[in-house]
């Protein structure tokens, strides 16, 4: 089975099963300040997992764009990926645990889908904590799934061997393993159900715990079903939310690589063209060496993920901070591993680019769209990096000393030679030195180069809280873009926002600093209409409606055939109108004194501003 064809069963399953199929979303968060990408199918669904409604309705399915940081570095192996996509379903508040259950059963063993041999499959399934008990819901109708197979399905104790009962398929494994979410600090979560594929039965009957047997890759997860009805909040309580929810997600590449009966997430038709155009580009094959498999892995992982980020509507070039500096250092890091295994075409992270986007703009039309802005960005970083990877390889060579590399080498191989702090660090490893980062993150801040929030940091997950303050100021973002437009003209649009409790940050569309004089009119503007206390309501329509009714929106297909659109104020009073996915204060007498604090460039022809609500 292809790719392809996976994904298109996958939505063809659960259409039939009345959910709406929508796009994936963008893989650059919207006002989420705490996670620089969608990291999970359900990442961008928050909202509509919290009660607001989708206009979708309220099963939806999809294949999400998702792209994970933490594991950059360890790219390289059979299983880490940077990017992968995400199939998923949901249920906003509509069906639980019966119907995910069921259908993942008839998904993945019915002859006219998967047809995979119930024989091989394994669930683990939640055992319980003081937060919330055992999952024995999803126990019995498991066993009812097993029981349509002929197989008994019994429990098998926590921690116990197997010791080859073959009739023991369900596994209560504790929190860390079987409790999914928040995506960060708060939000929702819950117990979930996981299923696990037996790559080896030929190896006879399993002995070992299902622990052990997971570690030896001998059963792999191929999908997880999430039951989200509670919320974490900052206090780290479990509150019911208003709903109960299905969230589940099933990694692409390795489902497609595991059900063909390999171990490695990199063998199937998702990499072998990028394979192909890089054994071709080094003269190497893929199998010559480990080193060879490891720095094949690298490059397709990474450059594909550089062209999925770049070719995001959301236009993330390679640079020195938030996403733009993941960018940069995949692009980079590729170039190394090119360097290594022989490539010496000049220019050539764009010649595989071609190839991802070839194979994926039948997904992801977007691909085909920002094609150019990919090769561009691609050729302008490896130009730049080019000229300096071999000098700087040269001097860290020249700095490495048994002690290391101080903080101050470090920052030298960072701001001469453009080598991302993470890549000496590997340098580093790979000659069994350390560095001193310490020591690098105060030259660093000596030399102000990259803004905070690129040191380390920023890399690990999390969702923004969908609090009053959040809320308010999502309302003020709305207000604020009314008004730039009114001040500055219909040239302004809106090219990105960030929202903490704290602080509004937006991006527009204005080629020239703003004037003392409009930033004023603009936050008079504002002030007036929260003076009015407007109402904001909420409507759903077809998106060629929206468009009827004048509704801004930048991502104007994210959602697909129905959107919502949020108008502020009404009749003579409409302030604004936006398609948007919530959510809104009711009323904007509840936002307070709005107040512009910055206004600064962000990049060619784009203004920054940042405010609050005082
Ligand atoms: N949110 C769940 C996951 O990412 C489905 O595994």
């Amino acid at each position: 089975m292809t790719a392809n064809e996976l994904r298109q069963k996958y939505l063809e399953f659960f259409k039939s099963k009345g959910h709406s199929i929508i796009p994936s979303d963008s893989l650059i968060p919207e006002n989420d300040p705490t996670v620089l990408f969608t990291t999970a199918g359900m990442h961008p669904l928050v909202p509509y997992l919290m009660g607001e409604k989708h206009p979708g309705g309220r099963r939806v399915a999809n294949a999400q764009k998702c792209v994970r940081t933490g594991d950059i570095d360890e790219v390289g192996d059979n299983r880490h990926l940077t990017f992968f996509e995400m199939l998923g379903n949901w249920s906003f508040g509509d069906y639980f645990k019966r119907e995910a259950i069921e259908w993942s059963w008839e998904f993945l063993t019915d002859k006219k889908w998967l047809g995979i041999d119930p024989k091989r499959l394994y669930v683990t399934v939640f055992k319980g904590n003081d937060d919330s008990p055992i999952d024995r819901f999803s126990i019995d109708i498991w066993q009812e799934q097993f029981a349509k197979a002929g197989i008994k399905a019994e429990i098998c104790p926590y921690g116990a061997p197997i010791n080859g009962n073959a009739d023991f398929r369900i596994f209560p494994l504790p929190a860390k393993d079987n409790w999914w979410g928040p995506a960060g600090e708060t939000g929702p979560c819950g117990p979930c159900t996981e299923m696990f594929y037996d790559v080896e039965p030929d190896r006879g009957p399993m002995r070992k715990t299902f622990d052990e047997e997971v570690d030896e890759f001998r059963v792999m997860e191929i999908w997880n079903d999430v039951f989200m009805e509670f919320n974490k909040t900052k206090e780290g309580k479990f509150e019911k939310l208003k709903q109960k929810n299905v969230d589940t997600g099933m990694g692409l590449e390795r489902t497609i690589a595991v059900l063909s009966g390999k171990k490695d997430a990199f063998d199937s038709d998702v990499f072998y063209n990028i394979f192909n155009k890089i054994e071709q580009l080094s003269g190497k094959k893929y199998n010559d060496s480990e080193n060879v498999t490891k720095a094949m892995r690298i490059i397709a992982d990474h450059i594909k993920a550089a062209t999925f980020i770049m070719g995001d509507d959301k236009g993330i070039a390679p640079s020195n901070t938030d996403q733009g500096y993941v960018v940069r250092r995949l692009i980079r890091r590729a170039i190394r591993y090119g360097k290594q295994i022989g490539i010496t075409e000049k220019l050539w992270t764009k010649e595989v680019a071609k190839i991802v986007a070839h194979d994926f703009s039948g997904a992801y039309p977007e691909l085909g769209r920002n094609i150019d802005f990919i090769i561009n960005n691609l050729k302008e970083e490896e130009e730049k990096f080019g000229k300096t990877l071999e000098r700087g390889l040269k001097e860290f060579e020249k700095v490495l000393s048994v002690d290391g590399v101080t903080g101050a080498e470090a920052f030298d191989l960072y701001q001469t030679y453009g080598f991302p702090i993470e890549m000496t660090k590997e340098l580093a490893a790979e000659n069994g030195v350390k560095v001193d980062e310490k020591g690098f993150e105060d030259e660093l801040k000596k030399h102000q180069e990259l803004s905070r929030t690129a040191s380390a940091g920023k890399f690990k997950g999390g969702l923004a809280d969908a609090s009053e303050e959040t809320k308010r100021l999502h309302t003020a973002a709305h207000l604020l873009l009314a008004s730039l437009r009114k001040v500055l003209g219909e040239h302004v649009i809106q090219k990105g926002s960030n929202i903490t409790a704290e602080r509004l940050r937006f991006d527009f569309s204005h080629p020239e600093k703003m004037t003392d004089e409009q930033k004023q009119e603009v936050e008079k503007l504002v002030n007036e209409a929260i003076e009015k206390n407007l109402p904001v309501y909420c409507e759903e329509m077809s998106l060629e409606e929206a468009k009827r009714q004048n509704a801004m929106g930048v991502f104007e297909s994210k959602y697909g055939e129905r959107v919502k659109v949020y108008t502020i104020g009404e009749g003579e009073n409409m302030f604004s109108k936006e398609i948007c996915g919530g959510p809104h204060v009711e009323k904007t007498g509840a936002l307070g004194k709005f107040k512009i604090k910055k206004e600064e460039s962000s990049s060619a022809g784009v203004r920054r501003i940042k405010a609050v609500l005082e």
